[in-house]
């Protein structure tokens, strides 16, 4: 592949030299032609992935005149579900189903089918819709060390770990804005906080100002202290992070913000629901929730080890003045008199009522039952991969195994493509390049952790025996890692959703 030998050649450019290169580059028709047909390969390659029903199953482009029999209509539904089932079920996936009992699944199914018309924003017509969202936010608090506040710790529940967090930093901007007059506010974060908060600068008009982190994942503090500007609106720290599964030190992170006079997000996407379980059950859970005084607010999905459905989280903040600046109200509509607390108007009562019923459903004992099988499966993996030679441990983590290769002329995405050739589906991850697995309940069933320890094995063996071999995604894996073009990496990633969308 072309753009493979550019990346080679030129992946010493620094980021700044290589954007100018690109634009010179671009503007040359010749390559703009090549480049696009180069792009067209690779969107080709990733197509047959994305759209394995495409001449199997009927489509349906437009609205059909006559409607099809609701009977016909679930069929096609559950033929679908039944061919992706095998795979998550069995446990094959990273993250992406955190629970999965199908049991498990159906009460929460009817958890949402009893208020599967309702929306919270008609408070006067579902007021048990507002009680179950009260009290899922006041739950989250009270795990998250709400009684050791003075102040209360409030919130609201969101669509997801992006909403929340999208919240949570439009919130400060505007509170910077108001009291502290600061029109070009900045973040100040490490490399690996979740996209989540690139995407709210994009939204809201912030500068995040990224910390680098070691080869363990730890953010580099001096960096940190040094980030802080006098546009600075908020901190953030993860607990832990997507990628190597690490918790910041949020305690350090957190009082340095604190002497700043700005306000500390910790994103506990990931750990809300499992790291105050695996604490008690005596794991090395350092402190990072409201328990650290400068800790302002956080994020905590409900739909990961919550074990709600999807579709739902909890955004919280230290203070209910705090929380005021996340309101969104319009005075003078002729619609009348409006106000919404979240991103979304009109929301699915259904999810706030499946995500109430699992909170209630699992209790202290259901979750710290399933933290224990977690971080039991998650050491055995770990420990297992410590022993391959040619890989190597990134990170200390209780539930997400990340590793690269331990060599340079060991390509890690190759790793990936064989054991999706044996049914696993693992993240590729860059900067270093490396793999994550993110342990669920499906992996604690019988057999699966050994499973995944022998056909990671096997897996290594096979791509040392033949390095070379050039199927699969790893070459577009190791072009996006390593092309100093991001102009390019961002076209693709955009021609991958137009490619998405695609009946
Ligand atoms: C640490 C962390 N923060 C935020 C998010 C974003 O959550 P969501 O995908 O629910 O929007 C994720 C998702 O995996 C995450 O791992």
């Amino acid at each position: 592949m072309n753009i493979e030998k550019i990346s080679k050649k030129l992946g010493w450019l620094s980021p700044a030299m290589a954007a100018t290169v690109e634009t010179v580059l671009r503007r040359i028709p010749a390559v703009r032609k090549k480049m696009e047909t180069e792009y067209a390969e690779v969107l080709k390659t990733l197509e047959q992935h994305l759209k394995p029903y495409k001449g199997k199953e009927p489509s349906y482009p437009l609205l059909p005149e006559e409607g099809l029999s609701k009977e016909a209509v679930l069929d096609t539904l559950k033929r679908l579900a039944e061919k992706e089932k095998p795979k998550w079920q069995k446990g094959l996936v990273s993250g992406a189903v955190y629970h999965g009992d199908p049991e498990y699944d159906n009460f929460l199914a009817e958890a949402y089918r009893i208020y599967v018309q309702s929306n919270p924003l008609h408070a006067d017509v579902w007021p048990g819709l507002n009680k179950m969202e009260a009290e899922i936010i006041s739950i989250t608090a009270h795990l998250l060390g709400a009684g050791d506040s003075k102040e209360p710790i409030v919130g609201a529940v969101t669509s997801g770990g992006t909403e929340s967090i999208l919240l949570a930093i439009k919130t400060y901007r505007d509170k910077a804005r108001r009291e502290k007059g600061i029109t070009q506010p900045e973040v100040v974060l490490p490399v690996t906080a979740h996209a989540a908060f690139d995407k709210a600068a994009h939204y809201f008009g912030l500068r995040l100002v990224k910390i680098p982190v070691d080869k363990n994942s730890v953010p580099d503090l001096r960096a940190y202290r040094r980030a802080f500007s006098s546009n600075t609106v908020a901190a953030v720290g993860s607990a832990p992070n997507f990628p190597h599964g690490t918790i910041d030190p949020i305690e350090d992170m957190a009082r340095i913000a604190r002497r700043k006079g700005v306000g500390f997000h910790t994103d506990a996407c990931l750990g809300a629901f499992i790291l105050p379980f695996a604490r008690e059950l005596g794991a090395p859970v350092p402190p990072f929730h409201f328990e650290v005084p400068g800790v302002t607010s956080m994020s905590a999905d409900t739909h990961k080890y919550g074990y709600a459905s999807k579709g739902t989280s909890v955004v919280l903040y230290r203070g209910e003045e705090l929380r005021r600046y996340q309101y969104f109200t319009a005075t003078e509509w002729p619609g009348g008199l409006y106000f919404s607390p979240t991103m979304a108007g009109s929301r699915p009562g259904g999810l706030i009522a499946a995500c109430w019923a699992a909170l209630i459903a699992q209790g202290q004992k259901g979750y710290r039952h399933a933290a224990a099988a977690i971080l039991e499966t998650t050491r055995k993996i770990r420990e297992a991969v410590q022993e391959i030679h040619d890989l190597r441990l990134i990170g200390e983590s209780l539930f997400i195994i990340t590793f690269g290769a331990a060599r340079e002329d060991f390509n890690i995405y190759r790793v990936m493509d064989a054991m999706a050739q044996k049914g696993w589906s693992l993240n590729g991850l860059h900067r270093p390049p490396c793999l994550h697995f993110t342990v669920t309940l499906r992996h604690t069933q019988p057999g699966v952790a050994d499973k995944f320890v022998e056909d990671l094995r096997t897996s290594v063996r096979e791509v040392k025996e033949m390095p070379q071999a050039a199927d699969g995604l790893a070459p577009v894996y190791g072009m996006a890692a390593s092309l100093p073009f991001r102009g390019m990496v961002d076209d693709l990633l955009r021609g991958y959703m137009d490619v998405m969308y695609k009946v």
